[in-house]
């Protein structure tokens, strides 16, 4: 698992390994925290294995297939190594093209030297922009991407389709996210950005700690009931357990490559989010409403269908579950 310390890694780790497989991380801790190893020890009993990789070099990935090979047959690759932060993508869009499309261009390679063909992609929404009409199933046509990291995510899943029409067997499922949300149930692991947040719920739940300032919410004169954008949010740990149905679902292929919606199905408003968070949890979110964000587009949410039939799987935690995770992580953060 590239990207395995990472906020949607950690919480695949902790599900593969209750499902009997044997997760190795593989991460260069750019942008996680090694706590995170101990927060996955806690809740499983024993440590993941871990290799400190840069996947953007050839050399550092090859030493580590040669080493895992050696002990163990990959039954599959989750790459989740990537950075996602929008608005850092248009001040450095080298960084986001070197570290997002060099590392999946340098892993493909890898797993073709070293036979290994089944590989889930974590990729997102933002590859549809604004669609049409919502919710969206995986027919709709890709966007112009609104920033570089958008695009990154275009162009990886562009290049692993290319590299599936080449002579290289792949077997491919690229797994398109909504919001991920929540923590793990036990408090152990959770989301943990370094500096600023950028995303709705680690801002809500670090304002509300009293760590930040208001919340900002993003305009509220959208054509929406209430004014505010719609998203699709989905708790992490089930998006975690879709990770283990897509490698499944990969173990009875042999030539796929086809991509996923993975959300609830459901749209909530911002709005909606911040007075959800404050009856679940007996909290007050201070916030006011500011203007809108660049690049937003107005409401999107999934039709996971697809995903459910394949992969047997379907979403079993509630907004509210992923309200009460997340804050009680950011509570144990602080105790
Ligand atoms: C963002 C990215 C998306 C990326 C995803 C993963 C944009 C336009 N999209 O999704 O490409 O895959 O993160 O990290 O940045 N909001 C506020 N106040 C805040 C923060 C957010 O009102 O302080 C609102 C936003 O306007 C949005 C909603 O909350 O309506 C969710 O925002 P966010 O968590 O940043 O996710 P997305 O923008 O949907």
């Amino acid at each position: 698992m590239t990207g395995g310390a990472g906020y949607i890694g950690s919480h695949t780790v902790v599900e593969l390994s209750l499902a009997g497989f044997h997760p190795i991380i593989l991460d260069d801790f750019s942008n996680s925290n090694r706590s995170v190893l101990d927060g996955i020890e806690r809740i499983l009993g024993t440590r993941p294995e871990t290799m400190e990789v840069d996947c953007r070099s050839h050399k550092a990935l090859s030493a580590a297939f040669q080493s895992i090979t050696a002990r163990h047959a990959i039954s599959g690759v989750i790459h989740f190594a990537a950075y996602k932060a929008v608005g850092e993508s248009t001040k450095h869009p080298l960084k986001y093209y070197t570290n997002n499309v060099g590392s999946t261009s340098e892993l493909l390679q890898t797993m073709g030297e070293f036979e290994v063909a089944n590989l889930v992609f974590s990729s997102s929404c933002t590859v549809y922009g604004q669609p049409d009409s919502i919710p969206v199933d995986e027919k709709a046509p890709i966007a112009m991407a609104e920033s570089p990291y958008g695009y990154t995510k275009q162009v990886c899943e562009r290049i692993i389709r290319d590299v599936h029409a080449s002579n290289q067997p792949l077997n491919t499922a690229l797994l398109r996210y909504f919001n991920p949300i929540g923590a793990h149930p036990s408090s152990h692991i959770g989301e943990l950005p370094l500096g600023h947040p950028n995303n709705l719920i680690p801002f809500l739940t670090q304002a509300t700690a009293g760590l930040r300032d208001p919340l900002t919410v993003f305009g509220d004169d959208y054509p929406t009931e209430d004014g505010t954008c719609i998203r699709d949010y989905i708790h992490v740990v089930d998006l975690a357990k879709a990770h283990v149905a897509a490698l499944n679902w990969l173990a009875s292929r042999s030539e796929a490559c086809e991509a996923f919606n993975l959300g609830t199905g459901q749209g909530n408003s911002v709005l909606e989010v911040i007075h959800s968070f404050e009856r679940v949890n007996g909290v007050e979110v201070p916030h006011r409403i500011g203007p809108r964000r660049d690049g937003d587009i107005t409401a999107i949410f999934a039709d996971p269908a697809k995903a459910g039939t394949a992969f047997d799987w379907s979403c079993e935690k509630s907004l509210d579950d992923a309200l009460r995770d997340a804050w009680n992580w950011q509570r144990a953060l602080q105790s």
